[in-house]
């Protein structure tokens, strides 16, 4: 676990050098002395000869997973392809088998049905420990009587890595986690957030080919989530890591992925790009699951749609017939008052609440006309608008009429 000296030319190699032979000369030093940057990018630079190594892609194929006793099958031909360095988050409702697909993937689970593939080579059959993956959880699961150094130096312990080489990899990878000047506090002395970083660190400090992440933020509070996502993602692009990343939360999502898979009942529904998942859902499932969206009643023919008298274009996929149900994002409609609106097309709505949300403004109705409550099996018709703030009519109260038209986006019918 050493850098290699053959590429010691390069600025981030030779700073890596550096610090190796820093540590090399005096196995208990730490990283007084050492200048931040230079241990940030020696980090970097060990991590990134792993991507190079590992290839990192994965494949699961047509994967089985039946607990044992149980009548259903927690993955159903589950099939997943990530790319080298790819960063995709697995998103979906409690029990859809998200956390068995990641330990079907480390080898926590055996498998019924189907192949793992990991950097072109099967490791179906093979056992955990020998997969090169590190997994994070959302408990911390550190040791409490050990230091974070201890803790992150564990792994490479095991591994039979000499101590002054794992006390130089650990440190690294405090650093590169923002915790270098916290290495020789106990775990049960830090945050949780804290707490988390080291667990991160630790499962980086084995250089693994593939980084698994079950909801490691989940316990923590919004802003320290919010936080941590960002630092895991920018040490994943910086490292290369391929990783895998659990989420029930959209939002964490769409902010670190590559590409979301949508699961549902033991298999991926869709999976692309958050952009391209938000603006093409192929299903209502993942239309409602990213992102707020409206049940409009409407005609279709498969490539357009009329709603509320106003033409769409439509997704490929979508349903014909003369009463389907359009999704329409809330940012895809208008709002306007009836006294300023001159065109044909669009609804009347009576306005219930105005949330404001800083620049933007969510604005729920209920549609006026009963022939669409009729449409609805009975219930009043509830559509949600999003704009601008500066964009809302001024002094627009609840009990106002507006009009409601949808906007020519591309939509899904179904
Ligand atoms: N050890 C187990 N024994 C039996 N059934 C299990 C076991 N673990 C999970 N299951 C079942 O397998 C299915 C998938 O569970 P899994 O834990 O993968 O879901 P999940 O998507 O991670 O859910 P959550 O978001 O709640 O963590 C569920 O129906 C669950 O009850
Ligand atoms: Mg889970």
């Amino acid at each position: 676990m050493t850098v290699e000296r053959n590429t010691a030319t390069t600025p981030i190699a030779a700073s890596a050098a550096a610090t190796e032979d820093a540590f090399k000369n005096d196995p208990t030093a730490t990283l007084e002395g050492v200048k931040g940057k230079d241990v940030t990018k020696a980090a970097k630079a060990l991590l990134k000869d792993s991507a190079k190594r590992g290839g990192g892609s994965i494949q699961m194929q047509d994967v089985v997973k039946i607990y044992p006793g149980a009548n259903k099958r927690a993955l159903d031909d589950f099939n997943l392809d990530i790319k080298p360095g790819e960063m995709v988050v697995l998103l979906g409702g409690s029990g859809c088998g998200k956390s068995t697909a990641l330990r079907s993937l480390a080898g926590l689970e055996d498998i019924q049905g189907g192949r793992i593939m990991v950097g072109g080579q099967d490791v179906t059959g093979v056992p955990v420990n020998k997969r090169e993956m590190a997994m994070v959880f959302q408990a911390y699961s550190l040791f409490p009587h050990m230091t974070a150094l201890e803790n992150v130096e564990f792994g490479l312990e095991v591994r039979g890595v000499s101590k002054e080489e794992r006390r130089k990899v650990a440190m690294e990878q405090l650093e590169l986690v923002g915790l270098a000047d916290q290495a020789k506090k106990y775990t049960q002395q830090m945050s949780g957030g804290q707490q988390q970083r080291v667990a991160l660190a630790r499962a980086l400090a084995i250089k693994p080919r593939v980084l698994l992440l079950d909801e490691p933020l989940s316990a923590l509070d919004a802003k320290v989530r919010v936080q941590l996502r960002d630092q895991i993602r920018r040490i994943q692009l910086s490292t290369g890591t391929t990783t895998v990343f659990v989420t029930h939360d959209q939002e964490e999502a769409l902010a670190v992925a590559d590409r979301i898979g949508v699961m549902n009942k033991g298999k991926i529904e869709q999976i692309a790009a958050p952009q391209d998942l938000y603006q093409r859902p192929a299903t209502e499932y993942v239309a409602t699951f990213i992102g707020l969206t409206n049940r409009l009643p409407g005609a279709s023919n498969g490539e357009e749609a009329v709603v509320f008298g106003q033409r769409l274009p439509l997704i490929a996929g979508s349903a014909k017939g003369d009463s389907v149900a359009v999704l329409v994002r809330p940012e895809n409609l208008a709002l306007s008052l009836p006294d300023q609106y001159d065109s044909k097309v669009g609804e009347h709505a009576r306005v219930e609440v105005i949330h404001f949300l800083g620049s933007l403004v969510r604005v729920d109705t209920v549609i006026t006309s009963s022939e669409f409550q009729r449409w609805n099996k009975g219930e009043q018709l509830k559509v949600t608008v999003q704009l601008p703030a500066n964009e809302l009519p001024a002094g627009l109260a609840s009990g106002d009429d507006v009009i409601i038209t949808p906007r020519p986006v591309a939509a899904l019918a179904c």
